[in-house]
């Protein structure tokens, strides 16, 4: 028992009420009346203690953090999460500062909270945005009983170069999909309304680019158009904006020359002017200080006044905002209205979430019984299993019947280490590995390692103890990839294969010539070059947290029929990276697609395609898609298209597939990629059932930056193609004409 519990149990949430916008501007406006500049500019910082994660501290009055805040220095807390230690701040910050504002505690709950789910790019390839909503839900539901009021996420960065290790916490490539995606994390985790007892605000980062770092380099330079900043970056930020975001959080790159930390372009001018937000920015973790490494300035003082006048409000970790704000009003450098500004919207969010009414309203005495519930398992589990991609399935390998014996083999095999990056409250021994999910589903299996991860069994013995088993098998299930460590933030790779020795391990059981099944474990899109031309089956497993082993074995028994799709493009070597589906065309097209078509743009050594494109997975069963057809073939101003299509399931089993639409521009007055993604649906088919699935296409769908600058569809005629994936090649024409503005007399 710890030394609060007696008085966190006595606390109560009665539901808090709910306050208008002028309500809480009132509300603020006469706070403010009575704060001081220095606690003003107090409310601008957000401390990281660096034992909070310590149960049981006790912050007593020697403590830096505990000081700051009775002095009225700190507006919030970052990395806070039991409720002993969120109770020990708040109660000093509510009774012993002077004003008695209290604080908000930030943490990344990234994709889950104590119930974890599979990893955020796991999860974008079930293209499912309720799924993903009810799993930010769960999060909220239980980050609201450990004392988190603020999660940093969604992550809507787009990706694509799998060398970055945070491409784990995107939704990939494509940035139409992860507007969709970013809004369900932000509806999940904010409900419309902060005040509830169990809602948490979402702050939206990395704004803006960070996806686009040099060389999949954590940490490094972005630099691109404003066009391609625009229609490929900004979108999905955008969107979040008006899902109404409490919180944008500013990346840690230097963007087009400026750090985004004090970039007033990104800050002001696109967030505040140009979308209207309302929320407060944060900083990156002492992205303000590294405003100095990039060589903006070489003086801290320097650096409070070029973020503060970008527009950002809060600095999180570092202090110079809190240690040279108000010497720089005294020398007039910086306006108290401008430090005003930035504290209303802090102060602004604190009430939004009711914690002037209840401090406290995110701490309970026993947390453990809101976590892990029934149902939150439950709903892992189907998330789990819906972000599952088949890759590869010959000669219908799999499903595999429970009569067969199967060796397990892999570094992946048994251990529960299945999180991923950015795990949340998870622990692993609430994680199912690999082959507990196989045993709870009725199979016999034999399993072994066979080699770590990391390559360090240098003497070869695993891999022979493997070999040894796996010859007494039927099939062989091999479950490699990368660690669940190489996945997440600073985790950056310059290559992309199976770390150590596991592909010599494959090849050697290759040689017993039993038919082998790989099962991928990853937080990025691997080299699978190897394993797409030796391995008969191949499932991407990714990291799918809680309910890893049962997930997988559901689809390995057949249970569950695989219906993820892929949201990235997997490379055929790191050579190829940058490779996406939505590239622009070139004046030399190879119409072999490579390699070696010479004077055409291609490799010499390699297809232009990717191994796997986007939009890709098979299911047990197949489909096909018949009768494309459009409501018409030209529309105008804000008329509608609509496009039908038939799809049949051709197959044995029922199955669920995501049908994808895409456009194509056959002119434009700038060049406009291959293909566009505008549209998915998910439809159930029993074996030999046909149904019909529809897309509506409007002017927005059609439109683009032209080169004017104006978000036109122009006069022009597109291709409309409805599709299993980003190769195919349905489609029918449909021409936009733009109407004639009417003139209004004024
Ligand atoms: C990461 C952010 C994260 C922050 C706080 C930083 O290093 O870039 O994504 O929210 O730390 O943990």
């Amino acid at each position: 028992m710890n030394l609060f519990q007696d008085k966190i149990k006595q606390l109560s949430h009665p539901p808090l009420p709910k306050r208008g916008k002028e309500e809480i501007k009132v509300l603020v406006d006469q706070l403010m009346d009575k704060m001081t500049l220095r606690e003003k500019i107090g409310q601008l910082y957000q401390a990281a203690p660096e034992d909070a994660h310590i149960e049981g501290l006790h912050f007593d009055d020697s403590h830096a953090t505990a000081q700051s805040i009775k002095e009225g220095l700190c507006g919030s807390i970052l990395g806070i999460h039991t409720p002993e230690n969120a109770y020990q701040l708040q109660k000093i910050a509510v009774e012993e500062s002077r004003l008695g504002i209290p604080l908000f505690f930030g943490l990344d709950i990234i994709h889950g909270c104590r119930t974890t789910f599979p990893i955020n790019l796991a999860m974008s390839c079930s293209f499912d945005p309720e799924r993903i909503e009810e799993a930010s839900r769960i999060a909220a539901k239980e980050s609201a009983h450990t004392g988190i009021n603020l999660t940093f996420s969604p992550m809507v960065d787009v990706v694509r170069d799998p060398r970055w290790g945070r491409v784990m916490e995107s939704n990939g490539e494509d940035s139409y999909l992860s507007r969709i995606l970013g809004r369900a994390y932000i509806r999940g985790y904010q409900q419309g309304d902060l005040s509830d007892n169990t809602s948490i605000g979402a702050c939206v980062k990395h704004f803006a680019g960070y996806g686009a770092v040099e060389a999949g380099r954590e940490y490094n330079t972005v630099d691109m158009s404003d066009r391609h900043l625009r229609m490929y970056h900004l979108p999905a930020y955008k969107s979040c904006v008006d899902e109404d975001c409490a919180g944008v959080m500013a990346s840690f790159n230097v963007i087009n020359g400026v750090p985004a930390s004090c970039n007033r372009y990104l800050l002001t001018d696109i967030l505040r002017n140009e979308w209207q937000y309302k929320g407060f920015v944060i900083s990156d973790y002492t992205s303000t200080f590294e405003i100095m490494n990039h060589k903006i300035t070489t003086d801290k003082k320097e650096v409070a006044k070029l973020c503060l006048h970008a527009g950002l409000d809060h600095e999180m970790v570092s202090t110079h905002y809190i240690t040279y704000l108000e010497e720089l009003v005294k020398e007039n450098e910086v306006s108290v209205q401008t430090i005003e500004k930035s504290c209303r919207r802090i102060l602004t969010f604190k009430y939004q979430l009711g914690l002037f009414d209840n401090p406290y309203k995110n701490i309970y005495d026993d947390p453990e019984q809101y976590m892990r519930l029934p149902e939150y398992r439950k709903a892992a589990l189907e998330m789990a299993k819906r972000s599952i991609v088949l890759l590869k399935n010959d000669n219908q390998v799999l499903p595999l019947s429970r009569d067969k014996k199967i060796a397990l083999i892999g570094p992946a095999a048994k251990t529960n280490h299945v999180v991923g990056g950015w795990g949340g409250l998870g622990r692993i021994e609430e994680c199912i590995s690999f082959s507990t999910g196989m045993e709870n589903h009725g199979y016999q299996i034999a399993a072994h390692e066979g080699c770590s991860f990391e390559g360090s069994d240098n003497d070869g013995r695993l891999m022979e103890e493997a070999y040894q088993l796996a010859q007494d098998s039927d099939v062989i299930l091999l479950a490699i990839g990368e660690p669940d460590s190489l996945t997440g933030e600073a985790s950056s790779r310059s290559a992309l294969g199976l770390t150590g020795r596991q592909l010599e391990l494959a090849e050697k059981l290759k040689k017993l010539n039993k038919p082998m099944i790989g099962v991928i474990f990853t937080g990025r899109p691997l080299d699978l070059s190897w394993c797409a031309v030796h391995l008969d089956g191949l499932i991407l497993g990714w990291y799918l947290g809680n309910e890893t082993g049962n997930a997988l074995a559901s689809v390995i028994s057949g249970e569950y029929n695989p219906s993820g799709r892929l949201t990235i493009s997997f490379p055929r070597n790191v050579g190829q990276i940058p490779v996406y589906y939505n590239q622009l065309p070139t004046g030399r097209p190879s119409s072999t697609g490579g390699p070696g078509d010479l004077f055409k743009s291609c490799y010499t050594d390699i297809p232009n395609s990717p191994l796997y494109p986007f939009g890709y997975g098979l299911s047990y069963t197949t489909f096909a898609y018949s009768n494309l057809s459009l409501s018409t073939d030209c529309i105008t101003g804000e008329e509608e298209a609509v496009i039908s299509a038939d799809i049949t399931n051709t197959g044995n089993y029922p199955g669920k597939i995501i049908s994808q639409l895409f456009i194509e521009a056959l002119s434009f007055s700038v060049s406009r990629p291959v293909k566009e993604f505008k549209g998915f649906c998910h439809t159930d088919l029993e074996a030999g059932e046909t149904k019909t699935v529809q897309f509506a296409i409007t002017r927005d769908t059609l439109s683009y930056l032209n080169i004017n600058n104006e978000m036109t569809p122009e006069n022009r005629t597109y291709k409309i193609y409805v599709g299993s994936d980003s190769t195919t090649k349905n489609y029918l024409l449909l021409k936009y004409e733009l109407s004639e503005v009417p003139k209004t007399n004024l």
